[in-house]
């Protein structure tokens, strides 16, 4: 692993995840042997607007039962599940984080997926597969961390089938800089690679993807963090929450984004793009 690589894994490699996540779910008093997607919602779906954002990435995919698609950089999997159960996809996700992809399995398990839902701990940039293996791709805001973004986007594209389309629901630049950090994706800039959505949609066009759909979300992340304020004294956190998966400072990295957003340091794009068929 590359320096860069290796701070990112850590960043993003909390101790015994899902053994917090159980501990917490026994808190709130939920029966183990019932536990539901939404349950999970708190803590497994880590992007801004959370299950909102996933349900309507999964219409704007339109991907049928028969598909098989890939989840880059798909966390603990809680949108690879979603995305599985709302469609009857199988989906297959992949994750940098060891940690993650442990506890990604542990729950998918938990909730009785795994016949549809799998996973694999590697990079986005050496996909274990085979060229033209997936029917779709589906990339929920890991774009932040990777530097080279063309080569993530080639990569992509060399595992879609022709004709296979790619969602990707993605934070980039925009017209200030240098953005307040930490902020969720990244404890510092050593760690976050954003660029503003012009030359994201370059490199998406470089890659070989048409670009069908292009929709600027950042007035809706605005308001998803408006009521972000900087923490005073002790963090006071729910039972679950994405603070488990990097750490307890996930209050200051919420006022930071919500001052990003509101500065026009980083905006919020979703896109859906194409593989040309053959
Ligand atoms: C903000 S989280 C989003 C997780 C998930 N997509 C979700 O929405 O819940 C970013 C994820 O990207 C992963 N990641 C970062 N760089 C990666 C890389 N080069 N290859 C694979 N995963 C990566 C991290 O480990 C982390 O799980």
């Amino acid at each position: 692993m590359t320096e860069d690589i290796d701070r990112i894994h850590g960043y993003y490699s909390p101790n015994d995840l899902y053994n917090k996540i159980i501990a917490g779910l026994n808190k709130l008093g939920k029966d183990l042997s019932g536990v539901t997607l939404d349950d999970l919602q708190p803590v497994d779906e880590f992007h801004i607007r959370g299950d909102t954002a996933t349900k309507e990435l999964i219409k704007l995919a339109a991907f049928t039962p028969e598909m098989h698609i890939l989840d880059v950089g798909c966390g603990i999997g809680g949108s690879t599940r979603r995305l599985s159960h709302e469609t009857g996809c199988r989906v297959t996700g992949i994750d940098l984080s060891n940690e993650y992809i442990d506890t990604a399995e542990r729950l998918t398990r938990l909730l009785r997926m795994q016949e549809k839902v799998a996973f694999h701990a590697c990079s986005a940039l050496e996909l274990p597969f085979e060229d033209n293996s997936f029917d779709g791709v589906w990339s929920l805001q890991m774009n932040m961390n990777v530097e080279d973004k063309l080569g993530w986007l080639e990569e992509t594209c060399r595992v879609l089938k022709p004709g296979g389309r790619a969602v990707l629901y993605e934070v980039c630049g925009s017209v200030n800089t240098p953005l307040y950090f930490p902020v969720p994706w990244a404890q510092d800039d050593s760690m976050s690679f954003l660029v503003p959505p012009d030359s994201f949609r370059d490199f998406i066009t470089s890659a070989g993807f048409n670009i069908h759909v292009w929709n600027d979300k950042t007035s809706l992340a605005r308001k998803a963090f408006k009521d972000a304020k900087k923490p005073v004294g002790e963090p006071d956190l729910p039972v679950l929450g994405v603070y488990l998966l990097v750490g307890d400072d996930i209050q200051t990295k919420a006022y930071n984004l919500h001052r990003n957003l509101e500065e026009d340091r980083v905006s919020l794009i979703e896109t859906m793009v194409e593989k040309p068929a053959l």
